[in-house]
């Protein structure tokens, strides 16, 4: 396994361009599945996740290719509807292609995704939206095997979440596009990935209203057409970076990027103290003296997003004062805490709540990543510490940051992969 070896202490400062979003280019990729000619997608980031649903695509039989930051895909004739557990479990946002191929050929077989590090990560609300449609649901040795009533296309219908969900509202819109009528969703989640996913289906075709609210009416359609569609830029990445300069009295241009993605981080990075300027495609965070301790809960968007929970509970860790973060979103997305503090940080956890009182520095020491935001946590962490400190298990942040290391290294880091 492949370690990071960083040696501190960093100011993080310069300019970082921003990659497409992750959590974007992953539904996207999905929604190629929909139409049947081409589509053209630009801005993808070059992931390990973004690769293995490209590769989940192909398996399908459909012609799709990677060329830089873009893919096309020609969904013309796919052979098969199977989504494999060897795929499914190395990326188990690979459950998104069930809504494209029971939207489109009224049957998928996809492996159930299980559940990861952070959580238990069911899918629950994925298939009680898609037998609401009338699509028969059957789980077996791991696998869900869905089949459009007779006639082969979903029926629209009247459908409220029982909680707000990214991936079910993603898949869910997926499948209502192609629907025999109109599908009412409500408790839709309102993330900026849903709205460009949406977005995209529209240029596709579909007709969405609603878009942005957690209320969304598809009306079905006969079929979609391709497009030529870009990936909004990725919001945690551009957080992920910007939070290493409120570490290190540092200065941070982050560019290619929206700041209308991340309000709620930009006012908590301003409530911490610092000065954060933006433009169209840019934000600059700049950063004197120790952060000021604030209180965090994580919520679904416009909220505080939980993935910059990590990457916040790292500045508190330097903050003056004493912090509070719950996490309202995940079951256990607080394994970042125990590596923090071999790093010489004081956090307390007290079930979802974790109290952060603020330390002058990190203190430099071999931890090991446990999830992909966690990671970045402790390689700003690393960045911070006088000395030198070992990352293990970096595979987690090679899943979500395109990149990593050229963009660390523009920004003052001291950081070397060592091949594992
Ligand atoms: C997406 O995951 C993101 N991943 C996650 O980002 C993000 O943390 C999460 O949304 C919340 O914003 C992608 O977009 C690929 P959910 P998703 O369905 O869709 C529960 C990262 O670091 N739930 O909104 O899987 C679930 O257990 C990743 O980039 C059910 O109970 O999240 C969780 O507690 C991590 N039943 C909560 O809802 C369901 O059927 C939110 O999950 C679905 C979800």
């Amino acid at each position: 396994m492949d370690k990071f070896k960083i040696i501190g202490k960093s100011r993080i400062a310069g300019e970082v361009v921003i990659s497409g979003s992750k959590n974007a280019a992953l539904p996207l990729l999905a929604a190629m599945l929909l139409p049947s000619d081409e589509t053209v997608l630009h801005n993808v980031p070059t992931l390990k996740d973004t690769d293995t649903l490209i590769k989940l695509i192909a398996g399908m039989g459909v012609a799709i290719k990677k060329e830089g930051n873009t893919v096309i895909a020609d969904a013309r004739h796919v052979a098969n509807y199977y989504a494999p557990y060897e795929l499914v479990r190395t990326m188990r946002a690979s459950i998104l292609v069930l809504g494209a191929l029971l939207g489109r050929f009224g049957e998928a077989e996809v492996s159930l995704p299980g559940g990861c590090s952070i959580g238990s990560r069911p899918v629950d609300q994925h298939l009680k939206a898609f037998e609401a449609m009338g699509a028969t649901i059957l789980v077996e040795n791991g696998y869900v095997k869905a089949k459009a009533p007779a006639g082969g296309r979903l029926m629209g219908c009247d459908f409220a979440f029982d909680m707000v969900t990214v991936g079910g509202t993603e898949n869910v819109i997926m499948a209502a596009s192609l629907a025999r009528g109109t599908t009412r969703l409500e408790n839709c989640a309102c993330e900026p990935e849903v709205v460009d996913l949406a977005n995209m289906l529209v240029a596709m075709g579909a007709k969405i209203d609603g878009i942005g609210t957690p209320t969304m009416i598809i009306e079905g359609v006969e079929s979609l057409h391709g497009c030529e569609y870009s990936v909004i830029a990725d919001r945690i990445e551009t957080g992920s970076y910007l939070a290493g300069a409120l570490m290190s009295e540092g200065d941070v241009l982050t560019t290619n990027t929206s700041a209308e993605l991340l309000h709620p981080v930009l006012k908590k990075f301003e409530a911490m103290g610092a000065t954060i300027t933006t433009g169209d495609d840019w934000i600059r965070a700049v950063m004197k003296g120790r952060p000021k301790a604030v209180d965090i809960r994580t919520q679904v968007h416009p909220g505080f997003p939980t993935d910059m929970q990590a990457q916040l509970m790292a500045v508190c860790c330097l903050a003056d004062g004493t912090s509070t973060i719950i996490e309202n979103i995940f079951e256990n997305r607080f394994m970042h805490v125990p590596e923090l503090n071999r790093m010489g940080a004081n956090i307390r956890i007290d079930g979802h709540t974790a109290i952060v009182t603020g330390v002058e520095s990190f203190m430099p020491a071999p931890v090991m990543a446990t999830d992909l935001r966690a990671s970045m946590s402790l390689v700003m962490a690393a960045a911070c510490a006088d000395g030198e400190s070992i990352i293990d298990r970096i595979y987690h942040i090679d899943r979500g940051y395109d990149n990593v290391e050229s963009k660390l290294k523009s920004l003052g880091v001291n950081i070397e992969r060592i091949k594992g």
